[in-house]
């Protein structure tokens, strides 16, 4: 008697079940009617690389249990967040959501309150079209009606680089404030003029080189990490490979494509680290700081770096200890009237790195000739002879054998292997005692 209306009751409730479980297959995008709740719900990239949605880092303040909007690898675990949108608003219960107002803004917002956090702030859409897609590289993209994209995450990263992102001197990363706190941290990575810093807040904390003079003694990125960087799909520029100093077993890469299992992260202790994935698991194959002596400019000026040392500061021979480094003891270089016996002399230092205003000499072809033209000149700090031609290796434009620093020298690090440079530096005659030999 019952049994239409039972049977009719079945269908029914497979056809639910049936349009709730496509409901439920992982999505890669939304728009303003379906905004991603707060209890579960996530986007997939549509490979299952990366995945969107809230999550609680681990080891927060469980009292707190502070919510965040991010984008992960797909099923990583330990869960891997690339990427934040709410790092310094975090929702503090269940009731978020997460998704694009009727304004086309992505926005943050609890849905028993009325807290709304804005993370974009484009102009009003006059459309309901704006798509928001996670694609497989990690890019989250805010599409306008017609595919044109008018936002995307690549261009606001948090704390990670990933390939193809493009580190234009605008964009930088920012650390977060400790390993279960993504709010913004103290330090950042960025590009400047060529040159990537880290900074704590305002002060330069590491540098990769120097622009300009001296450059092929100054590199500090391994060449693996120049070229993700410079988001080359032209496929490697093999000339520029020597451009890096130190060996590391890094995997060979041809075109961006390939680095899609690297990423660079901007740690929230101040390191910038380079992380590898392959056979399961993330190895970390570079990071800088390397030490002490790493960090831009760790001693002051005319001061020596050695991690060897029990002191890894060290003040130049013929030098004291001062305020923001080392100062000249005593007596001026440079005496008007030298008498032959107090000429000033040169103490040759070895070195892996140097920071100054160096100025090159091309008519130098032996180094007394460097000498000479450093003693003719009262503001010369140091030279350097390097014996070789340091003109471009590629190009083979010439390049001076001969510098001359006329400023303070600062960075100065020592007891490497691969020593770069031999710094003569000036100092009077009187400055020297006899246990050092110099001409
Ligand atoms: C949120 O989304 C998840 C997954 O799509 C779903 O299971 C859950 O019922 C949704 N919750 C609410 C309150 O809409
Ligand atoms: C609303 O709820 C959110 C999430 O718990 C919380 O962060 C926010 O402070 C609340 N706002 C108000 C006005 O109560
Ligand atoms: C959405 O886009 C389609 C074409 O892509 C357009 O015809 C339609 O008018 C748009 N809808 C609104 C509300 O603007
Ligand atoms: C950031 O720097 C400030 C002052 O320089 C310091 O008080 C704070 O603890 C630092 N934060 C982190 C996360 O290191
Ligand atoms: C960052 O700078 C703060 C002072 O501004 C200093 O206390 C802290 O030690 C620095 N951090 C590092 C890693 O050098
Ligand atoms: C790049 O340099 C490394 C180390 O100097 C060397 O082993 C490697 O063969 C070079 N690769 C190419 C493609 O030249
Ligand atoms: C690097 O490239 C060479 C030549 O293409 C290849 O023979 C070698 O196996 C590669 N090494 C690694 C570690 O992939
Ligand atoms: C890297 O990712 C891109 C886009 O997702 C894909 O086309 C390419 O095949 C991937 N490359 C490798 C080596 O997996
Ligand atoms: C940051 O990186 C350095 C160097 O790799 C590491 O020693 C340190 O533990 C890292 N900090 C955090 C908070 O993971
Ligand atoms: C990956 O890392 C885990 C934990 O660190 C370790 O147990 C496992 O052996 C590693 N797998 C491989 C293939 O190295
Ligand atoms: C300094 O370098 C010059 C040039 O190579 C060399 O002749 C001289 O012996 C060196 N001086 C010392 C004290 O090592």
């Amino acid at each position: 008697m019952h049994s239409p209306s039972i049977l009719l009751f079945f269908f029914i409730t497979i056809i639910i079940f049936f349009i709730y479980s496509l409901k439920c297959e992982a999505r890669d995008s939304i728009n303003v009617r379906n905004p991603l709740n707060g209890s579960g719900d996530t986007l997939v990239s549509a490979g299952k690389r990366f995945q969107l949605g809230f999550f609680t880092p681990e080891g927060n303040n469980q009292k707190n249990n502070n919510r965040y909007v991010g984008i992960w690898y797909y099923n990583s675990s330990p869960r891997t967040v690339v990427w934040v949108a709410n790092r310094d608003k975090p929702l503090s219960d269940s009731c978020g959501v997460f998704g694009l107002d009727v304004d086309g803004n992505l926005k943050v917002w609890c849905s028993n309150n009325g807290t709304v956090f804005p993370i974009t702030s484009l102009e009003k859409s006059s459309t309901f079209n704006r798509t928001l897609q996670l694609l497989d590289s990690g890019n989250l993209i805010l599409f306008d009606g017609t595919n044109r994209d008018v936002w995307q995450s690549f261009e606001v990263p948090t704390d990670t680089f990933l390939p193809g992102m493009k580190m234009k001197d605008n964009i930088k990363l920012t650390s977060w404030i400790g390993p279960s706190d993504p709010g913004t941290g103290n330090f950042t990575f960025q590009a400047d003029q060529g040159v990537y810093t880290i900074q704590n807040r305002s002060t330069v904390h590491w540098k990769s080189g120097e622009p300009g003079t001296l450059s092929m003694y100054n590199n500090d990125l391994p060449y693996v990490v120049a070229q993700m960087l410079s988001d080359s799909d032209k496929g490697l520029d093999q000339k520029r490979n020597g451009s890096s100093n130190r060996f590391i077993p890094f995997p060979n890469y041809t075109r961006v494509w390939d680095y899609n299992n690297s990423r660079l992260l901007m740690n929230s202790s101040g390191h910038i680290q380079y992380y590898y994935f392959s056979r399961g698991n993330w190895s970390l194959l570079w990071s800088e700081p390397e030490n002490r002596c790493s960090v831009y400019d760790a001693c002051g000026k005319f001061a020596t770096c050695n991690v060897k040392n029990e002191r890894i500061c060290q003040c130049l021979p013929g030098f004291r200890p001062a305020s923001d480094g080392c100062e000249r003891e005593s007596s001026k270089i440079c005496n008007a009237h030298q008498s032959t016996d107090q000429k000033d002399v040169f103490l040759n230092v070895s070195l892996m790195n140097v920071v100054g205003r160096a100025t090159q000499f091309n008519r130098a072809e032996k180094e007394a000739d460097c000498k000479a033209e450093c003693l003719s000149n009262c503001k010369c700090e140091a030279y350097s002879y390097t014996g070789v031609n340091t003109g471009d290796r590629e190009t083979g434009n010439a390049a001076a054998k001969c510098w001359i620093w006329t400023s303070d020298l600062a960075n100065l690090r020592q007891g490497y292997a691969d020593v770069r440079l031999r710094l003569s530096v000036r100092v009077p005659s009187s400055a020297i005692g006899d246990s050092f030999v110099f001409h």
